[in-house]
C-alpha cells in the first residue's frame, strides 16, 4: 500500500515549516506510524540538525546522483525518536537549476514507493517550480504562515501559484490551455476556470476536477496575543482568491522554548512536551492522524 504523503510549505522563509514537519514526524512515529521525513529544502536543509544528526551515512544526494537506487537506502533510522526515518537533504544538489525534469519525476515516483504509513516533505520556502511541484504532489498540503504582513503576502502568493500549478498539472505542457494559463496572472480562482473555458470548453471541467480536494490546510505559527486583526486579514486574502475559507489546522503560539529545543538538538515535543508550542503541535498531529486515517480508509 502506498504511504499517505504530506507536504509542508510556505511563501516566506523562517515561518516554521521545519519546526512543524520535524515535530509532526516525531509525534506520528510516537503514535505508532512508520514515518519518513524528507528534507527537500533547497537553500537550508537542516531538519537533521534538529535531531542531532550531524554526520548522516547517506543523504538525498546519493539517491539523486544515482549512486543509490532506492530512497530507503539513503534514509537514517532514528531509534531514539521512535524509529522515525529521516532522509537528509543537501542544499547543493537540490538547487532548482540542478534538478532536471527526469530527476524530479524519479524522486516523486520513489517517494510514493516508500514502505511507510506516512511520508512528510519539508519543501522549503519560496515559489520555485520545483518547490511548487513537490508541494502539490502530495495527498495533504500544509501551509505555515505567521501573521506578520510580509508573511501573509507571501503566503497568498504561494497559495495562488501552487493552485495554478495544480491546475496546470492536469494538462500536458504542450496543451494550448496550459500555455495560455501559464502566461497569465489571476486574482481569483474563478478567473482561472473562466479563462480555461474560453480556450477550450472542456478545459473548465478538467481544471475544476483537479482542484477538487486541493485544500491546503493552514497552520499559523509564532502567534502572539495581539493578532486578531491580522488573522482576519489573512482569512480575507485567502477567501478572496479561493472563494472559500481554508481549513485552519492549528495555531502555534510564539514560545521561547522553541529556541531552547533547537539549541539542544531535539524536537520540542521531546525537549519540552508541556510547552505551549509542543501542546499545539500535538493537537495538530491529532487532527492530521484523523485526516491520514480517512485517506487510508
Ligand atoms: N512558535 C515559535 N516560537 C518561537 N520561535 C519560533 C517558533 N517557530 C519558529 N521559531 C523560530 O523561527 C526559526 C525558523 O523556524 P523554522 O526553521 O522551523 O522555519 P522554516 O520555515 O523551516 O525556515 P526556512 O524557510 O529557513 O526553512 C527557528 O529558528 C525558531 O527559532
Ligand atoms: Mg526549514
Amino acid at each position: 500500500m502506498m504511504p499517505v504523503t504530506i507536504s509542508v510549505g510556505s511563501g516566506k522563509g523562517g515561518t516554521g515549516k521545519t519546526l512543524v514537519a520535524s515535530n509532526i514526524a516525531a509525534i506520528l512515529s510516537q503514535r505508532g506510524k512508520e514515518v519518513y521525513l524528507i528534507d527537500l529544502d533547497v537553500g537550508g536543509a537542516d531538519a537533521h540538525i534538529l535531531y542531532g544528526v550531524f554526520k548522516p551515512s547517506a543523504t538525498l544526494t546519493d539517491f539523486l546522483t544515482g549512486s543509490q537506487k532506492h530512497l530507503h537506502e539513503v534514509s537514517t533510522r532514528l531509534d531514539t525518536f521512535y524509529g522515525l526515518n529521516l532522509i537528509v537533504g543537501t542544499g547543493e544538489t537540490l538547487k532548482t537549476a540542478n534538478m532536471s525534469y527526469a530527476t524530479k519525476k524519479r524522486l516523486l515516483k520513489h517517494i510514493k514507493m516508500l514502505k511507510g504509513d506516512v511520508v512528510i516533505l519539508d519543501v522549503g520556502a519560496g515559489t520555485s517550480l520545483n518547490t511548487l511541484d513537490f508541494f502539490i504532489s502530495t495527498d495533504i498540503q500544509l501551509c505555515v504562515s505567521t501573521l506578520d504582513p510580509t508573511s501573509i503576502l507571501d503566503f497568498y502568493r504561494f497559495l495562488k501559484l501552487s493552485t495554478i500549478r495544480k491546475v496546470l498539472s492536469s494538462f500536458l505542457s504542450t496543451d494550448e490551455v496550459s500555455r495560455a494559463l501559464s502566461q497569465k496572472d489571476f486574482q481569483r480562482i474563478d478567473e482561472i476556470f473562466a479563462f480555461a473555458e474560453k480556450i477550450r470548453p472542456d478545459a473548465r471541467k478538467k481544471a475544476e476536477n483537479t482542484l477538487n480536494g486541493f485544500r491546503p490546510a493552514l497552520i499559523l505559527n509564532q502567534v502572539r496575543g495581539e493578532s486578531t486583526l491580522d488573522r482576519l486579514k489573512l482569512k480575507h486574502v485567502v477567501s478572496k482568491f479561493l472563494g472559500i475559507t481554508l481549513p485552519e489546522l492549528g495555531v502555534i503560539p510564539w514560545d521561547e522554548m522553541v529556541f531552547e529545543a533547537i539549541r539542544s538538538y531535539m524536537p520540542i515535543i521531546e525537549y519540552s512536551p508541556g510547552s505551549k508550542a509542543a501542546v499545539a503541535l500535538s493537537k495538530i498531529a491529532d487532527s492530521l492522524l484523523e485526516m491520514i486515517d480517512t485517506q487510508i480508509a
